[in-house]
């Protein structure tokens, strides 16, 4: 009996042996399959056009409009002229690249390190919402003042004294550093002569890196003895309010001493009438903010 159970054993284990083997080939080789398959795919990724394929369709452009408005114009603002925490997009002026291919990989990588997130979209999608922003940018058009001029008219109408500008100003505005890089001409007029316009709660400066949220939110606090001190707020909460006043000293109050806390709703920058700022000097000015781009 048991030389027979010994050779059934060892033909049982030789079949067996050569289940598994074949068991394991197969298994090397759906490995295989799988990295062929991944490494097609990556490829593939690679070979994304280059250009919008639905560049100008007007179906594009509407199908795109709808997604930005759902899905970006929290931050980048309605027909994307820029909002509270996102810059503004239908200038035709790209921090982050400006060829298509450019702009696919900032909608669907996100940029680190910033608030713009990363997008699940489908390609087609992206190719819309580009189209829908290529559609927003005005023909190309030479910025018709002076930057040279326009930096002197900079410096001798104030603007530093409440604007950084590479290191060097106050700080009762937003650094302007880089304002050229995410604001259109138009944007940047209306700041100059309509600064109250844009005005936004909790604005995030775009044109810091860092993200930090930077209100400029225009107060006026009434002491108990009838003193009135107006500023940037920097902190308020139920018992104090911290502001930046118009001497850009931290002032530092405690509610019960205080009697009234008045949010101006308009901007502490003055607007800059003809009288002050001529059309010719505006342009100047826009053109040398315009040249403030990222370093
Ligand atoms: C939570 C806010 C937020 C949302 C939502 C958001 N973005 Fe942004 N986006 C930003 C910020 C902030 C930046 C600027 C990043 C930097 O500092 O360079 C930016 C930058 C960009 C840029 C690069 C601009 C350039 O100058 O190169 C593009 C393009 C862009 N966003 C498109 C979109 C689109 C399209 C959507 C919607 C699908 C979207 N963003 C949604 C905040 C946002
Ligand atoms: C008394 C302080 C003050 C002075 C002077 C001042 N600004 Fe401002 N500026 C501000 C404040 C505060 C803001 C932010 C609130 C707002 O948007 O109005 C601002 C906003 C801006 C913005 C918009 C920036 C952005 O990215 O949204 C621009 C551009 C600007 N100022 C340019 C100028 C120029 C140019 C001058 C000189 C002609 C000037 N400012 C003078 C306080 C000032």
């Amino acid at each position: 009996m048991l030389p027979v159970a010994k050779r059934d054993f060892e033909l049982w284990l030789a079949a067996n042996g050569i289940a598994k083997a074949i068991r394991f080939a197969a298994l090397v080789s759906t490995l295989l399959l799988v990295a062929e398959f991944l490494l097609a795919l990556s490829a593939q990724a690679q070979e994304k056009p280059l250009s919008n394929p639905v560049a100008g369709k007007p179906g594009a452009i509407r199908e795109g409009a709808s997604l930005f408005r759902s899905n970006c114009s929290p931050c980048h603002g309605l027909n994307a002229k820029g909002g509270g925490r996102g810059p503004d997009l239908s200038a035709n002026r790209w921090t982050h690249g400006s060829s298509d291919a450019d702009i696919f990989r900032t909608i669907t990588q996100g940029v680190p390190g910033t608030e713009m997130p990363a997008n699940g979209f489908e390609d087609s999608e992206v190719w819309a919402i580009i189209a829908y922003l290529r559609s927003l940018s005005p023909p190309k058009q030479a910025v018709s003042g002076d930057r040279v001029k326009g930096e002197k008219i900079f410096a001798g109408s104030g603007c530093f004294a409440c604007h950084m500008v590479k290191g060097h100003g106050g700080l009762l505005g937003p650094d302007l550093s880089r304002v050229g890089a995410s604001r259109s001409a138009a944007y940047l007029t209306d700041s100059v002569r309509e600064p109250s316009k844009d005005l936004s709660d909790g604005m995030l400066d775009p044109n810091n890196h860092w993200g930090l949220p930077l209100v400029y939110d225009t107060v006026t606090v009434v002491t108990a003895d009838g003193r009135r001190i107006t500023g940037i707020v920097k902190n308020e909460d139920t018992f104090s309010v911290q502001l930046l006043d118009t001497d850009q000293k931290l002032q530092f109050f405690l509610m019960k001493n205080i009697r009234q806390v008045i949010h101006e709703r308009k901007s502490l920058m003055p607007a800059y009438s003809e009288q002050m700022l001529s059309q010719g000097a505006l342009q100047d000015l826009v053109a040398y903010l315009q040249s403030l781009q990222a370093d």
